[in-house]
C-alpha cells in the first residue's frame, strides 16, 4: 500500500474517534484541521461554516494560516468557490489566476498556490466547507479527494452532535419548525472564535451583554490594512467586534485619553479608506446608549435587571410576525378579515401584525376581567365589540395562550355571534400548561413553562414596553405547581386590583 494511503487511514481512524469523543467542538475541529493539514502534507486547512442569512462563509477554525489572512474580509459564499455550496468538490490549481477565488492577491501573499474545497453535508444541506491549501501547485488526486470527503463527513457529524446537544434544550422555537432546525452557523462560529480568555475584561463584559440580549456578534472577524510600505502592510486595524444584524463594527476603548486619540486617528484613516464600513468607538458608558439606540434600552437598568434572560429578541419577534402576516395574507386572499384583540397584552403584537397583512383588515378590541375565586373563576367581558361580527371572517389575536381557559370562553362567546369563520392567531403558545384544547391556527412561538414579560406582556403592570420577550421569576413564585396561581392572580388583578382589565 502506498505510504500516504496508510497515513490517510490512520488519520481517518483518529478523526472518527475524535468526532464521537464528546470533546468540545472547538477541540474536535482543531484536531481535524491540524491532522488533515499534516496528512495531506499541505500548508494549511480550515473549516468554514455557511451562514444562510448573510450568504457568508465564516472561518470557524484554521491551521497554518496567518491571522491577517483569516481576517482578510468576509467570504461571500457566491464568490468564493461557490460550487462547493452546490455540493461539489472544487479544486484550484493556480490560485493566482483562478477567478473562482475571492481574495486572489491575499491568497498569493499568504503563499497559497493551490487549494481544494470540499462541502460539509448534513442530511442534504450544505453547512460549510473544508478547505486545504498548499504552497506548491498540486493536482489533487482521487485518493486525496476521497480522504477529504470522509474528513468533511466526520466534521459535519461532529458539528451536528454539538448542535443537537445545544438544541435539545432550546425552546422557544418558531412553531412549526422541525425539531432540529437548520444550523445557526453564525452562533457556532461565534462560539468557536470566542477568545478564551478575552484580551481585556471590557471585551468579556461587552460580549456578555450582547449574549444577554441575544445580539449576534463576531470577535475580530476582519483586519483592515491602513498603511503600506510597497506591497507590505505596515499598519492594520482589527476592530474588536462585528454585529452582523446591524452591520456595525465596534472598537472598545478605555477612558485613557492617550489611547483614545490614537484609536481615533486609526478610525479616521479607516473611514477614509473604507467609507462603506460602519464602525463605532465605544467606552463602557456608550454600550448602554448603543443598545438603547437599537431597541434594547433605555430600560438598561432597573427593569431589565429583573429579567433573568431574554427568550425572544426584537429581531426574532419581527421576523416571525412578518411570517405570520404573510401567512394570513395568503390564506385570506380576496377577503377582509376582522382582527379582534384582547386588551391589553396584545397591543404590540396586534399593531405589528396588522401592518404585515397586505389585505384590507378591520380591527376591534375586547377587554375582560376575572371574578370568583380560583376554583370557581369566570371571565367577564367589560368591553365588548363595537359592531356585529355576523357573516365576517374573524381572527382572534392573542398575546399568549396558557391554560386556554380565557380563549375557550371567548371562542364560545364569539361563535354565538355567527361569524362566517373564526380562527386564532397567538404570538406565544405555552402548550405545556394547556387545560382546555383550543384550536390555534397561527402560532408565533412555543414557549416553556416560565413567566414571560415584554412586547405587551406584563407582570403587575410592569414591563409591557420592553421591545423583547424576557423571563422573570415573579415574587413568591417557586416551582411549577405554584406558577398557575402566580400567573392567575397576576392576570386576574388580585395582586393589584388596578391592573384589571388585562
Ligand atoms: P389562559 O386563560 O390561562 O390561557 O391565560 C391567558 C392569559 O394569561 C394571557 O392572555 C395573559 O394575559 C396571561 N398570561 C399567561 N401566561 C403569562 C405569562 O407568562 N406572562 C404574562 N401573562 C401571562
Amino acid at each position: 500500500m502506498e505510504k500516504y494511503i496508510a497515513t490517510y487511514y490512520r488519520v481517518l481512524e483518529q478523526l472518527a474517534r475524535e468526532a464521537v469523543s464528546g470533546d468540545t467542538l472547538r477541540d474536535t475541529l482543531g484536531t481535524v484541521v491540524k491532522k488533515t493539514a499534516s496528512a495531506m502534507k499541505s500548508s494549511g486547512c480550515s473549516v468554514l461554516l455557511f451562514d444562510a442569512e448573510s450568504r457568508r462563509l465564516l472561518h470557524a477554525v484554521s491551521h497554518g494560516l496567518s491571522d491577517w489572512y483569516i481576517r482578510k474580509g468576509f467570504l461571500d459564499a457566491d464568490k468564493s468557490l461557490s460550487d462547493s455550496l452546490e455540493g461539489q468538490v472544487v479544486t484550484v490549481l493556480d490560485v493566482a489566476t483562478d477567478p473562482r477565488v475571492q481574495y486572489r492577491e491575499m491568497a498569493q501573499r499568504q503563499g497559497i498556490a493551490s487549494m481544494v474545497s470540499v462541502p460539509l453535508r448534513q442530511r442534504g444541506n450544505i453547512i460549510g466547507a473544508l478547505r486545504v491549501y498548499t504552497n506548491e501547485q498540486r493536482h489533487f488526486s482521487a485518493d486525496d479527494i476521497a480522504f477529504l470527503t470522509a474528513v468533511a463527513d466526520l466534521t459535519a457529524v461532529a458539528v451536528e452532535n454539538a448542535q443537537l446537544h445545544e438544541q435539545v434544550a432550546t425552546i422557544p422555537r418558531a412553531a412549526g419548525d422541525a425539531m432540529f432546525s437548520r444550523p445557526d452557523a453564525l452562533r457556532l462560529a461565534q462560539d468557536l472564535t470566542r477568545p478564551m480568555p478575552f484580551a481585556h475584561p471590557s471585551e468579556e463584559e461587552f460580549a456578555g451583554l450582547l449574549d444577554f440580549y441575544k445580539i449576534q456578534w463576531m470577535y475580530e472577524p476582519r483586519s483592515f490594512p491602513l498603511e503600506w510600505d510597497g506591497d507590505k502592510v505596515k499598519e492594520m486595524f482589527t476592530p474588536d467586534f462585528y454585529l452582523p444584524e446591524v452591520d456595525l463594527y465596534v472598537e472598545l476603548t478605555t477612558m485613557k485619553q492617550g489611547l483614545i486619540r490614537e484609536k481615533n486617528r486609526k478610525l479616521r484613516r479607516l473611514k477614509e479608506l473604507y467609507p462603506e464600513i460602519n464602525i463605532k468607538l465605544l467606552n463602557k458608558r456608550d454600550y448602554h446608549r448603543l443598545l438603547a439606540k437599537y431597541g434594547y434600552g433605555p430600560l438598561g437598568r432597573a427593569e431589565v435587571q429583573k429579567v433573568e434572560r431574554i427568550l425572544l429578541t426584537t429581531s426574532e419577534i419581527d421576523r416571525r410576525v412578518r411570517q405570520l402576516g404573510k401567512a394570513i395574507s395568503r390564506d385570506y386572499t380576496g377577503r377582509s378579515p376582522l382582527l379582534i384583540g384582547i386588551l391589553k397584552g396584545v397591543v404590540c403584537f396586534m399593531s405589528d401584525l396588522m401592518r404585515n397583512i397586505s389585505l384590507p383588515v378591520s380591527v376591534d378590541y375586547m377587554a375582560i376581567s376575572y371574578y370568583g375565586d380560583q376554583e370557581t373563576e369566570s371571565v367577564r367581558i367589560i368591553k365588548d365589540l363595537d359592531r356585529s361580527i355576523a357573516g365576517l371572517d374573524v381572527i382572534m389575536i392573542e398575546d399568549i395562550v396558557d391554560t386556554g381557559m380565557t380563549l375557550n370562553y371567548l371562542l364560545h362567546y364569539l361563535t354565538e355571534r355567527k361569524p362566517a369563520s373564526l380562527e386564532v392567531c397567538t404570538l406565544l403558545d405555552k402548550r405545556v400548561r394547556r387545560l382546555v384544547d383550543v384550536p390555534l391556527k397561527y402560532i408565533g412561538f412555543e414557549v416553556p413553562d416560565e413567566f414571560v414579560v415584554g412586547y405587551g406582556l406584563d407582570y403587575d403592570g410592569e414591563f409591557r414596553n420592553l421591545p423583547f420577550i424576557g423571563v422573570i421569576t415573579p415574587t413568591g413564585f417557586t416551582k411549577s405547581t405554584d406558577r398557575a396561581s402566580t400567573t392567575a392572580s397576576t392576570r386576574r388583578g388580585k395582586k393589584k386590583p388596578k391592573k384589571s382589565p388585562e
